[in-house]
């Protein structure tokens, strides 16, 4: 166990984790508008969309259309997620400078996910990463299923390391640790990151936790007291996976940024904004935000209001 980081980087991957699962089809200009606004809230990593088929995800079908749209910010990166080369292709066409790659841990995910074994996948991302790091682009890996895989039960935490070792091989900068249907609890959070940690340096692993039994902000909070300071998270808690039923969005970032604001992490993110954000696309899409942060300040803002009148 170390200290707590002085600072974090959160990656706001709502526009697309969140997203993705929609029923609705969501409006480009409200995709747009929404990243614009994660950016001005101090965000500086939001995960834009997907070059994935859009037979099988069609919510993320309009992804080169995001990124035309989005203001060109030096200071923010917009990854994209990539699943063979087609998919790179068309990121770099439309002009994307970090990709994400997806794996899992789990065999049974990642056929149901992206059709083909775990070992088909790596020999699939092994051009796509060489090819996106000769053109200059950052590669992010992904390992799904961490902490538990929806057709297989139980996953081990030497399951997830070879997983993650044989990505960071491939030339992954960053490996976020993806508990897909968030049924970890800290303990096992805690002994998977260190699992992988024994192969790859702490500073290059990024947790992903899905709030599905409300263990997120403790996972986090264990995973930030071993050493990782790179955390996903999705605006509102929106969210799920097309391809792990009842699996709930991600932790809420306003919950995440509450969270580190109270313990005096640096995040560069303002609450304020981030909950604007949050009203926006809740308000876009009819619902109320998963977030309890959002939740309790819109409450508060309420009865100032009537306290006011
Ligand atoms: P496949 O059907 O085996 O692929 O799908 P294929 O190569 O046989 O191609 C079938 C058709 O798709 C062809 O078109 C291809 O051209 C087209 P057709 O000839 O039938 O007209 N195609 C594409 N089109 C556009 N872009 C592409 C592309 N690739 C093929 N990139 C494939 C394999 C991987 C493509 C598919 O399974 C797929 O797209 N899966 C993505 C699923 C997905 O996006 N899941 C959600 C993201 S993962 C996640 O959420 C977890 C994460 O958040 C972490 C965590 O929580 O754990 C990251
Ligand atoms: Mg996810």
């Amino acid at each position: 166990m170390t200290s707590l980081p002085a600072s974090v980087t959160l990656v706001e991957v709502g526009p697309r984790d969140g997203l993705q699962n929609e029923p609705q089809t969501v409006p480009l200009t409200v995709k747009v508008d929404l990243i614009g606004r994660l950016a001005e809230a101090g965000l500086r990593r939001i995960e834009a969309g997907a070059f994935v088929s859009p037979k099988w995800v069609p919510q993320m079908a309009d992804t080169a259309d995001v990124l035309a749209g989005l203001p060109a910010r030096p200071d923010v990166s917009y990854p994209v997620l990539v699943p063979n080369e087609k998919g790179l292709e068309r990121a770099m066409a439309a002009g994307a400078r970090e990709i994400a790659v997806f794996a899992a841990a789990s065999e049974s995910f990642s056929q149901r996910n992206i059709n083909c074994t775990i070992a088909e996948s790596l020999a699939r991302f092994a051009p796509v990463c060489r090819t996106a790091q000769d053109s200059g682009l950052r590669v992010r890996g992904y390992v799904s299923c961490v902490l538990g895989c929806p057709y297989e039960g139980a996953v081990a935490p030497d399951a997830v390391a070879e997983v993650a070792e044989r990505l960071a091989g491939l030339g992954c900068a960053e490996l976020s640790l993806g508990d897909t249907i968030g049924t970890g609890t800290p303990g096992k959070a805690v002994a998977m990151v260190e699992a992988v940690a024994a192969r790859i340096p702490r500073e290059r692993l990024a947790v992903h936790f899905h709030d599905t039994y409300g263990q997120a902000l403790a996972n986090i909070y264990a995973c930030l007291q071993h050493g990782i300071a790179v955390i996903d998270c999705a605006v509102a808690g929106l969210g799920g996976c097309p391809y792990a039923k009842g699996a709930s969005g991600n932790v809420a970032s306003e919950d995440v940024l509450y969270m580190l604001d109270g313990l005096g992490i640096e995040t560069g993110v303002h609450l304020d904004r981030l909950l604007e954000a949050s009203r926006f696309v809740t308000d876009a899409l009819g619902r109320t935000p998963v977030s309890k942060t959002a939740r309790a300040f819109s409450a508060n803002h309420r009865e100032r209001k009537t306290l006011q009148r």
